[in-house]
């Protein structure tokens, strides 16, 4: 087999600034140790999000020449629409600047207090705009997702006997069910067709809206295209369309598969729903033409959604996260098996497990790096996805301690990720070194973004502190 190489070639670069460890640490002293608050400009390799920091290409770029700026009824719009529904194939597309803006008017439209909204599993921002419309977001991964070392081919399924149950029990209660393919909040695992397409069944047996929050459907289409049987010849293009013709609407990042630097939208058949979003739409992000975008993002995402369907892109872009994956487990790290369409997740709990959970394994790991080799990573466990009781204050822990390391759409090379490689597996070899963090300032939604940490000097020092104080 031949190596499979970047189907494109650099024709502009941007210089990455090299940096010494003493201005990192401080860099970290000055952002609270929190990665999100450090200048990008002290980075060297940042994978802290797939979403948004993708190089577009030059087709890419000649569309937002031609992008038409009017406020109504602009041209831009009818191009964007068309691809959105060549692709999706659903009745109505709206234009919003970014996913979560989506899910905003999505969850204020449909969703109330006492409804339950099951997901395989939510990404931070869809559960935080369910429940801050009075509504429940519940968490259905599938149980072979619980093992995080075995290598299920669609970890990222939902589990349809439970939302089969979940559909009686709640009935009248269930505004829409979401799948995330892929599943990021679960290890950006694949979702199967055959799950697709038995959870639509359950939801229109009960006459409930069946959406996919579909910010990686292209590689999601791939892992279909590659894993599942009875579509190994099918284009990327027509998987897609299967796939959302299950769907009675979804919701889009276009940083994401869209290949775009922003943008996103919110698509449904039921036109009633439309008319209620596109109310909202006016209100915070724009005249439905526009949706809080420019003309020229409109035609930026309309090239890129066809681009991230190119079989070779994804031939490249699936081998390239399974390089750095299959790198780091030879080397003994433990990671989700098998590595995921967009990110490799280091399980910071198993790697170090003298930290106890309490004190974030996954954020000590992601500071680490940091210091050590200037990546930037995010913590996916519980800082992102745990809570404190509002009442008692009590850690509620996400379900798993995890490090994503995830991955801008071509922009890195290969001898980059080696670096990457490289830097892990040192960090591995000295792992008994690193110690855990506390939280000690934080915001009451989405605390990873502004939370203030404090390093626990040494393992030793938190056991000392941990005991009674002597009389
Ligand atoms: N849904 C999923 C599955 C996502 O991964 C994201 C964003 C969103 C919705 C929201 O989209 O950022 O355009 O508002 N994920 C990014 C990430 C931020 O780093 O995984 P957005």
């Amino acid at each position: 087999m031949p190596v499979i190489i970047e189907p494109f070639r650099i024709k502009m670069v941007e210089p990455i600034r090299m940096t010494t460890r003493a201005e990192r640490e401080a860099a970290l002293q000055k952002a609270g140790n929190n990665l999100f608050a450090v200048p990008a400009e002290a980075i060297l390799i940042d994978l802290l999000t797939d979403s948004g920091t993708g190089a577009m290409s030059a087709r890419q770029w000649a569309a937002m020449m031609v992008g038409d700026e009017s406020y109504a009824g602009g041209a831009s719009f009818w191009r964007f629409e068309e691809a959105v529904k060549d692709i999706f194939g659903f009745e109505r597309v709206i234009p919003t600047h970014q996913g979560r803006a989506a899910e905003r008017i999505l969850a204020s439209t449909l969703c109330r207090p006492g409804h339950v909204v099951p997901n395989n599993t939510h990404f931070d921002t869809t559960r935080a705009n369910i429940e801050a419309a009075g509504a429940t977001a519940l968490d259905l991964p599938c149980t072979e997702s619980a093992d995080l070392q075995q290598p299920f081919l669609f970890k990222g399924n939902i589990d349809l006997e439970t939302l089969a149950r979940v559909l009686v029990e709640q009935a009248g209660n269930v505004p829409f069910v979401m799948v995330t393919v892929t599943n990021n909040g679960g290890g950006g695992q694949p979702v199967s067709m055959e799950n697709i397409r038995h959870a639509s069944q359950l939801c229109r047996g009960q006459g409930v809206p069946f959406y996919l929050d579909a910010c990686r459907f292209a590689e999601n289409a791939f892992f279909i295209k590659r894993r599942e049987p009875g579509y190994e010849d099918l284009s990327l293009i027509d998987i897609a369309r299967e796939m959302f013709s299950y769907a009675d609407g979804c919701t889009m990042s276009a940083k994401k598969d869209g290949m775009a630097n922003i943008g996103g939208f919110l698509c449904t058949n039921d036109r009633e729903v439309a008319r209620q979003e596109e109310e909202l739409l006016i209100l915070t992000e724009g005249f439905p033409t526009y949706g809080g975008l420019a003309g020229r993002d409109l035609e930026a995402i309309s090239v890129g959604l066809y681009e991230a369907l190119d079989l070779d892109y994804q031939t490249y872009r699936h081998a390239s996260t399974r390089y750095l994956g299959d790198h780091l487990a030879e080397g003994g790290v433990p990671i989700i098996q098998p590595p995921g369409g967009h990110a490799i997740y280091i399980d910071a709990a198993a790697m170090l497990a003298h930290i106890p959970r309490g004190q974030f394994p996954g954020q000590a790991l992601a500071l680490e790096l940091f210091r050590r080799g200037g990546i930037r990573s995010v913590e996916t466990g519980s800082v992102m996805f745990g809570s404190r009781h509002p009442d008692t204050g009590e850690e509620i822990p996400a379900r798993h301690e995890l490090l994503r390391l995830a991955i801008p759409r071509r922009v890195y090379t290969q001898s980059q990720i080696d670096y990457v490689v490289e830097v892990v597996l040192d960090t591995f070899a000295d792992r008994h070194r690193i110690s855990g963090v506390r939280i000690v300032e934080q915001p009451r939604r989405l605390r990873h973004f502004s939370a203030v940490f404090e390093i626990l000097n040494h393992p030793a020092e938190v056991i000392l502190e941990s005991l009674p104080a002597a009389t």
